[in-house]
């Protein structure tokens, strides 16, 4: 195992009626004015957004809005934010919402106490933040990204061309309120999209060194088999409080650090995906479902031990008398089965891509992960892009 220090800030309410529960007492601390914000407006939609305002009002906060919020947050969107932060004086940012929404007020967070260009100093390289950000607690209504129980936030610059994350501890939320009837609404696309990203953030970090008997592998094969088994009986009924509530928690437990406890980690999915979605804006947990499948197929014989046991302990497959290469082979023949069977997409067409032209440029432009079991090259980048296009 390698050596690691590990914190982790953020309390976290868990449970139906936390948001009625707890929300006004966390908010006490903080001052009088409230940063509400939140996306497209699916919170006007089921309840969530009266829900939250005459929680707000009966403590007597002042409320300032920030709407909108889209999918795979820009960095135009967070100066936004930032400046109706400032004018109204904030005190604290509650956001409500998904990856995108928790993303982009991580980054407000920051951008309103701060004299500098944020996204040079904090996203363009890695900064050091010596100030405190503004305080932010979010609800989270979509399993996924895990962001509510870390610092990291993806924020796309539309300008350069690039969409990137950084993991701030100081930008890790103060609380996260999570119900997970809230999620119930979410459309099937999306939560399987989401579920998509959960599977993808635990393969990340489970195939990296070390390859050694060590507890995080454990622990992610365990949620491995938690996110598919949950995935599968949230398709079948939507309402299924226990299938629901699984695949929140599983979401955060994939992103608050714990297991990647001394894991190496890879993201190179995870870097190639976000520059699709620099470029074609495409929908984060359908991209990675696209190259997942593809990139193992070019990485599995450099971590071959860890392929098998992927195949063996999370799908179930026998040895039976099949090589190490067949069994590795067959691991992640059932991954792309899975995809399929939840209704992912498989190709980069099938994502929304058109022109092919666009992909060298695409794949120059991703950064290049030092925990991948095989250290990607531009040239073999753009040859996944290729397979992965039809
Ligand atoms: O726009 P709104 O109205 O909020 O609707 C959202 C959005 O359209 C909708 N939605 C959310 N909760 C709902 C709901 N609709 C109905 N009922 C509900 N309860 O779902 C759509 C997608 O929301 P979004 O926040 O974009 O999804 P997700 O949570 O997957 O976040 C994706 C973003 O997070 C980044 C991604 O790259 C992408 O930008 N990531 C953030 C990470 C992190 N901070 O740690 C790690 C991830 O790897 C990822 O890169
Ligand atoms: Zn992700």
């Amino acid at each position: 195992m390698n050596n690691f220090i590990f914190e982790n800030s953020t309390k976290v309410y868990f449970g139906k009626g936390c948001v009625k529960e707890y929300l006004s007492c966390l908010l006490k601390p903080y001052g009088d004015t409230v940063l509400l914000a939140y996306g497209g407006g699916f919170i006007k939609g089921n309840g969530i957004y009266d829900e939250i305002v005459s929680i707000l009002k009966a403590a007597g906060k002042n409320i300032a809005e920030f709407s909108g919020i889209m999918a795979n947050p820009t960095y135009e969107k967070v100066l936004e934010g930032a400046k109706i932060a400032r004018e109204n004086h904030a005190d604290i940012i509650l956001g409500v919402g998904g990856g995108s929404v928790m993303d982009c007020c991580k980054a407000i967070s920051l951008a309103a106490k701060y004299e500098g260009d944020i996204w040079e100093d904090f996203w363009g390289r890695n900064g050091v933040i010596d100030f405190e950000p503004l305080p932010l607690g979010v609800v989270v209504t979509v399993a996924g990204t895990g962001s509510e129980c870390n610092g990291g936030a993806v924020i796309t610059n539309k300008e350069k061309k690039v969409k990137t994350g950084r993991d701030y501890p100081k930008c890790n939320p103060k609380f996260a309120l999570m119900d997970p009837t809230y999620t119930y609404s979410v459309p099937q696309k999306q939560m399987v999209a989401g579920g998509f990203d959960i599977l993808s953030h635990i393969m990340e970090t489970y195939f990296s060194e070390p390859n050694e008997d060590n507890v995080s592998d454990d622990i992610m094969e365990a949620l491995m088999k938690s996110v598919i088994r949950n995935l599968r009986a949230a398709i079948k009924d939507p309402k299924d409080s226990t299938a629901r509530s699984n695949l929140m928690w599983d979401s955060t437990m994939a992103e608050n650090r714990i297991i990647k406890m001394g894991k190496k980690c890879d993201f190179q999915c995870h870097n190639m995906e976000h520059q699709l979605g620099a470029y074609t804006d495409c929908n984060h947990g359908c991209g990675l479902a696209v190259l997942h499948p593809v990139y193992y197929s070019h990485i599995y014989r450099n971590g071959l031990s860890k392929f098998i046991r992927f195949a063996e302990n999370v799908w179930g497959i026998s040895r039976d008398g099949k090589s190490d290469e067949t069994l590795a082979k067959a691991g992640i023949e059932a991954l792309a089965d899975f995809i399929k069977e939840i209704g992912l997409p498989t190709t980069l067409r099938e994502l929304g891509m058109t022109d092919r032209h666009q992909l060298k440029e695409i794949a120059d432009s991703c950064g290049i992960s030092a925990g991948s079991y095989k250290k990607m090259t531009h040239k073999e980048i753009l040859e996944i892009f290729n397979e992965c296009f039809e």
